[in-house]
């Protein structure tokens, strides 16, 4: 295999939403500079990741040593897949303790290589490795596959808990007065719920967040033109470089490598799109993480064949039930939903995963029903695609504020797993969205002025350098000049 220059270390938390855009930043490293990218986690996630990478990848995977007994874990559980959601902290905690092994890695590495790495990537729950860097005088960066807007409304809530201090449901977030006010309802369980002594904010207020600031700086998967004011929010808290990247985003067959097995292929879903009118037809799908309720989604299904719409529904049990079990569309949707979406051949639904950059990119899919998870958002917005934004968890509703009130690009339909929808709301906005209204087409101008700006980020042309492809050389050019730095001053000691 071809010699590569210079060793980029990249560490994520071990959970599949956090992951992927790590594997997917691996790669672009991999195909965009001559460096050798190491990945390094816990040995059932290299595992996993070995089977996504292509077979003439020069990706290094480095086990780093875990036992998920000792923290009281199921045995083998290595991902918060795997976990329901209230022991998903206890695997968080548990990250903590793999300082001592990290510092061991990164030595024995640059051992094996004669040089420390270039630099160490780490993911936003892995504050800590910072001072392991700084120890280890190696330069260290955050990675951020959140973009900067949800990213900065997020650390500003777990920093200060703002809604525990006013007795409205409304409130500001005393930091970043940008974002304007917030609404209980946009706030995960964890924070909501969050008094400063629990382990949620035990963990974000005293181990990783205060940690940043002995980074580098930070790496982000977003665009600057349309993400600026949260990057801000980080350039003033912390006083370091921030690097928007992006977007940085996987094929759809990595995706099906690194995700849950294929409920469809490509093949047929393209086959279908190809049978309907160019922006006709609506895409749904919350992710592979989440799902509704069963209530909700009987609501969504009456919704979706009153709007007369085409549509393709990535469907799952709904919550309560194994994730992984059979779906029965006869117990959780309309009496003869399915047959008659069949036979009117207006719908298509999808179980479990769907190639969803394949459905994006397709010419006759105008709208996303989503969950508005970071690296779903980036796919359809790179595509031009608008959104109906259900947010359900996480930095998720910030996303939607940004999506809906800055860019213009996106309505909101509901909030949460547990709110009540009703149907003709989802046909209302479902028409506000798809028919020629004023706001549909309103909607659309800025879809594709933002499609624009992600095109123009990415361009890597003589005479000009986007500016996601203009932060990523500044980036190695920071870690770069770390690297003479040290090496003068080892040349005076000698
Ligand atoms: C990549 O780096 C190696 C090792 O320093 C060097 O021999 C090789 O010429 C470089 N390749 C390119 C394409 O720059
Ligand atoms: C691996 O092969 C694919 C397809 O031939 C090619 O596009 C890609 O650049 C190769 N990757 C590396 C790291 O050589
Ligand atoms: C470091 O190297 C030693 C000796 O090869 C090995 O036993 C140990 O497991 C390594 N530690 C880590 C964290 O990789
Ligand atoms: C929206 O378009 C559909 C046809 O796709 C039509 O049946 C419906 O009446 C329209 N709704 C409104 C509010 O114009």
């Amino acid at each position: 295999m071809a010699q590569r220059e210079e060793n980029i270390v990249l560490f994520p938390f071990m959970a599949q939403g956090h992951i992927i855009p790590f594997l997917a930043l691996a790669l672009h490293i991999e195909q965009s500079k001559n460096y050798t990218v190491t990945l390094v986690n816990t040995p059932l996630n290299i595992k996993k990741l070995r089977s996504s990478l292509p077979p003439n990848s020069t990706i290094n995977l480095l086990e780093i040593p875990f036992s998920s007994s000792d923290y009281g874990l199921p045995p083998n559980t290595e991902n918060t897949d795997a976990l329901p959601y209230y022991q998903v902290i206890q695997l968080v905690e548990a990250s903590v303790s793999l300082k001592p092994s990290f510092k061991k890695l990164i030595e024995n590495l640059t051992e094996q290589l004669g040089n420390p790495p270039l630099c160490i990537l780490a993911d936003i729950f892995f504050g800590w490795t910072a001072s392991v860097a700084k120890e280890l005088n190696v330069f260290h960066a955050i990675f951020s596959g959140a973009g900067g807007f949800g990213l900065a409304c997020y650390h500003s809530l777990w920093m200060n808990l703002p809604h525990r201090y006013v007795d409205s449901d409304l409130f500001y977030l005393p930091d970043f007065a940008e974002a304007s006010s917030i609404h209980v309802s946009q706030l995960a369980v964890t924070i909501k719920e969050a008094d400063g002594t629990d382990p949620w904010s035990i963990f974000h207020q005293k181990k990783n967040l205060p940690e940043w600031v002995k980074s580098d700086g930070i790496l982000f998967n977003t665009v600057e033109e349309f993400d600026h004011v949260g990057l801000l929010y980080f350039r003033r808290k912390l006083g370091r470089p921030v690097w928007p990247i992006g977007p940085v985003l996987l094929s759809t067959k990595r995706q099906a490598r690194a995700g849950k097995e294929d409920g469809i292929s490509s093949e047929l879903c393209l086959e279908w799109l190809n049978t309907k009118p160019l922006n006709s037809v609506l895409y749904v799908s919350f992710g592979s993480m989440n799902t509704i309720s069963a209530s909700q989604m009987m609501q969504l299904a009456m919704g979706l064949e009153a709007s007369g719409k085409n549509f393709i529904w990535v469907v799952r049990p709904p919550i309560g039930f194994d994730l992984n079990s059979e779906f029965k569309a006869n117990e959780w949707l309309p009496e003869g939903f399915e047959e008659r979406i069949k036979g009117s051949k207006r719908g298509l639904l999808v179980h479990n995963w769907a190639p969803q950059v394949d459905i994006l990119s397709h010419k006759s899919v105008s709208t996303f029903l989503s969950h508005c998870g970071w690296n779903s958002v980036l796919e359809a917005l790179s595509q031009g695609v608008l959104i109906i934004g259900w947010p359900m968890a996480a930095e998720q509703f910030f996303n939607v504020k940004l999506l809906e009130e800055e860019l213009g690009v996106c309505v909101e339909l509901a909030r949460g797993k547990s709110c009540e929808i009703r149907h003709e709301d989802i046909v209302e906005k479902i028409e506000l969205v798809m028919n020629e209204t004023k706001k549909g087409y309103e909607m659309r101008r800025r879809a594709c002025e933002v499609m624009e700006m992600i095109k123009n980020a990415m361009k890597d042309e003589e005479g000009f350098k986007g500016s996601s492809v203009k932060a990523m050389d500044d980036f190695f050019s920071a870690a770069l000049s770390m690297r003479k730095k040290t090496k003068k001053e080892q040349n005076i000691v000698a």
